[in-house]
């Protein structure tokens, strides 16, 4: 039985994984801050929660661990602006930290999960030769993670870098703030979808599930010469939208789902983001091409959101979440007096 540490693991992404990890017979050892709460993740016999910061990782975490998914980030362009240093720290400095520890302690495969937004803004289509353009702290961060990482691969270390898409779909640590996502949430709730600025931008998509299944695919792939010291974008051609036209799409599929009409809400200044991403590699190397579009992800989302099972709070939103979380961090500590606020510990 193979052990693989997954950082980040009770996020949107990770919540997941490690199910699917899980039931495909791994055991994990899921290593988080849960800033967004353990109960992302259900307990399992061959689940052990690390509760632990990713700067703060050291050699001992990584005993017996055969796989790493580094999945850890501060998760977005809009949070990595406002947490700047710890962006930094969390999103380059440790994933490079934990690349390391995983060669030294003889960990077998690495995998890090970048980001498609490294291409920044391109006129062309950009493939995993193309140059890079990274705009924010965020896409920075990982592309100099990226640097310094691949170059760690040898016959004994494999590494693999995804550029994944904006990822969609339903998650149990559900996500508003990725464009799918949060469409979805508008038209359906209020009937305004919300679109930003200008809707010529291309962006590329991948499904939560699709992403989740490249990373194992990378775990247990035999023919490691197509995989070690890699790139792959993480995606598909026909997931190349500008979001103009994805916005009406979703709006088709919900007024669908509801019968009711939905009207598109711009918002924001015109978005200086815009890439088409070309996904020839990971389809003609690894055979492998996305199973769910976009309108999958819709009607999975409003089946959620209908059954009441799901619904958009400050958690979803990642960086109203860590803003509050500062916030009330903050008030917290000035108020706390003999271990609490108005309960008090005894004696
Ligand atoms: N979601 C997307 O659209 C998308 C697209 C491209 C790339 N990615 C990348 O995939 C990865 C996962 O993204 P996600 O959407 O699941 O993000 P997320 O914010 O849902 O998850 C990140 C997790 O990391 C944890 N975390 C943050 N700082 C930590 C620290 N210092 N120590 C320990 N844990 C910490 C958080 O508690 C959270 O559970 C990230 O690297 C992200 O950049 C995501």
């Amino acid at each position: 039985m193979k052990t693989v540490l997954v950082t980040g693991a009770g996020g949107y992404i990770g919540s997941v994984l490690v199910p699917k990890l899980l039931n495909k017979g791994y055991k994990v050892k899921a290593v988080d801050r849960f800033f967004f709460g353990k109960d992302k993740l259900i307990n399992h016999p061959n689940l052990e929660i690390i509760k632990e910061d990713v700067r703060k990782l050291s050699e001992k975490y990584f005993e017996g661990v055969d796989y790493v998914v580094d999945l850890v980030a501060i998760s977005n362009d809009p949070s990595g602006e406002r947490f700047n240093e710890a962006t930094w720290q969390i999103n380059y400095q440790s994933r490079v930290n934990t690349a390391k520890l995983s060669k030294k302690t003889g960990v077998k495969r690495y995998i890090l999960p970048s980001s498609c937004s490294i291409y920044g803004f391109q006129e062309d289509i950009v493939d995993e030769n193309s140059p890079t353009n990274p705009l924010t702290t965020y896409a920075k961060a990982n592309e100099k993670a990226e640097k310094e990482i691949l170059p760690l691969a040898d016959d004994s270390f494999l590494v693999t870098v995804i550029r994944q898409g904006t990822v969609f779909g339903y998650t149990p640590r559900m996500r508003f703030d990725l464009a799918i996502n949060g469409m979805t949430f508008g038209a359906w709730k209020t009937g305004k979808l919300p679109l930003m600025r200008d809707g010529t931008q291309y962006r590329p998509f991948v499904h939560v599930e699709d992403t989740t299944d490249v990373m194992i695919m990378l775990l247990e792939f035999e023919d490691v010469n197509k995989i070690n010291g890699q790139i792959f974008n993480v995606g598909g051609e026909e997931l190349n939208y500008q979001l103009g036209q994805l916005g009406n799409k979703v709006k088709r599929v919900v007024e669908e789902e509801t019968g009711k009409t939905v009207e598109i809400q711009w918002y924001g200044d015109p978005d200086k983001r815009s890439y088409r991403v070309s996904f020839e590699k990971i389809k003609n190397t690894l055979n492998w091409t996305p199973k769910r579009d976009a309108e999958f992800g819709v009607r999975e989302i409003i089946k959620k959101l209908e059954s009441g099972e799901l619904d958009k709070t400050t958690q979803t939103i990642t960086l109203d979440w860590y803003t509050e979380l500062e916030k009330w961090y903050q008030i917290i500590k000035d108020l706390e007096m003999y271990g609490g606020i108005l309960n008090i510990k005894e004696g």
